[in-house]
């Protein structure tokens, strides 16, 4: 499909097809280049998510299937306020994610756009923010929002975390950050050590410095009431809970992928205080 441009149906509908010599070239050198070790994304550039085809490039992380968790979690934060909403009439106040048409939300560390391009397709009217530190990487998130035509619905920020956001507005911060921990380098697969940009993988010694950092600064930018949701691997999940704390955060959940391993974080701003 990749050497040919074509779909998978006209791959079947046309078995009698040749190949031209720069065709046979084409493939060679992509299946030279795969035995080599590159992933298949980084051959063809692109990548799924949520049913979207992203464009990629060695400058972001491949979006991985486990990370759609993320989108989900938030879509469910956000249903759930609103069916909250309409049983309530809006006579009581409001308990979970504000309605679509006033939520503000950030993806923080977003590569490829992958999240934030997601929820900007979900959630037509939602304001959407998305942040990575890596000028690279915002290039490729650019162009995949672009691709999508959703450029007027993100605003890309270059900065730390959430450096230059304002404090106390959003509703939603969501982030699938770098959560691997160098004396973890070992178990990574060998194909991400060597092909996937590090500081998208690796967080430092430990794991959790990127989210260390990113508790407390998420808690500043959020309205009291907003959400956090992040994602995690099993390793760091006790660690993560208790820099969680109760002080400041209220509704602490940690929520499994498919294979059964924690893999995303939810956590409410306490309204208290
Ligand atoms: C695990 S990747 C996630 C990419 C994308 N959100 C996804 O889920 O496929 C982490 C991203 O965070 C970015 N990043 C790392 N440290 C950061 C920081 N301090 N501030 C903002 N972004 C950061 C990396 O450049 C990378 O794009």
């Amino acid at each position: 499909m990749f050497t040919l441009a074509c779909d998978r149906a006209y791959l079947f509908a046309h078995p009698e097809r040749e190949l031209t010599p720069g065709e046979i070239q084409r493939y060679d050198e992509a299946l030279a280049r795969r035995a080599a070790g590159v992933p298949a994304q980084y051959i063809t550039g692109h990548q799924e998510f949520w049913g979207l085809d992203l464009i990629v490039s060695p400058a972001v992380l491949i979006p991985r299937p486990e990370t759609e968790h993320e989108v989900e979690a938030v879509l469910e934060l956000v249903s759930s306020a609103d069916s909250k909403q309409s049983q309530e009439q809006d006579q009581r106040p409001r308990t979970g994610v504000s309605a679509p048409h006033n939520l503000r939300i950030v993806d923080v560390g977003t590569g490829s756009g992958a999240i934030a391009i997601a929820l900007a397709q979900e959630l037509p009217t939602a304001e959407i923010h998305a942040t990575d530190i890596s000028p690279a990487a915002l290039e490729v998130a650019r162009a995949n929002a672009a691709r999508h035509q959703l450029t007027s619905r993100i605003k890309f920020h270059q900065t730390d975390l959430l450096r230059g956001l304002p404090s106390g507005e959003f509703d939603l911060i969501v982030s699938n950050p770098p959560y691997v921990g160098d004396s973890e380098e070992e178990s990574v697969q060998l194909e991400v050590r060597k092909f996937e940009p590090r500081n998208a993988v690796f967080a430092g010694p430990t794991g959790v410095e990127v989210i260390g950092r990113l508790i407390p600064r998420a808690r500043e930018a959020l309205r009291p009431g907003g959400w956090l949701v992040f994602e995690i691997s099993g390793t760091i999940a006790d660690r993560v809970r208790g820099l969680l704390s109760d002080r400041d955060w209220d509704e602490v959940a940690i929520r499994n992928d498919l294979q059964g391993i924690a893999r995303v974080a939810i956590a409410r701003k306490t309204t208290k205080g």
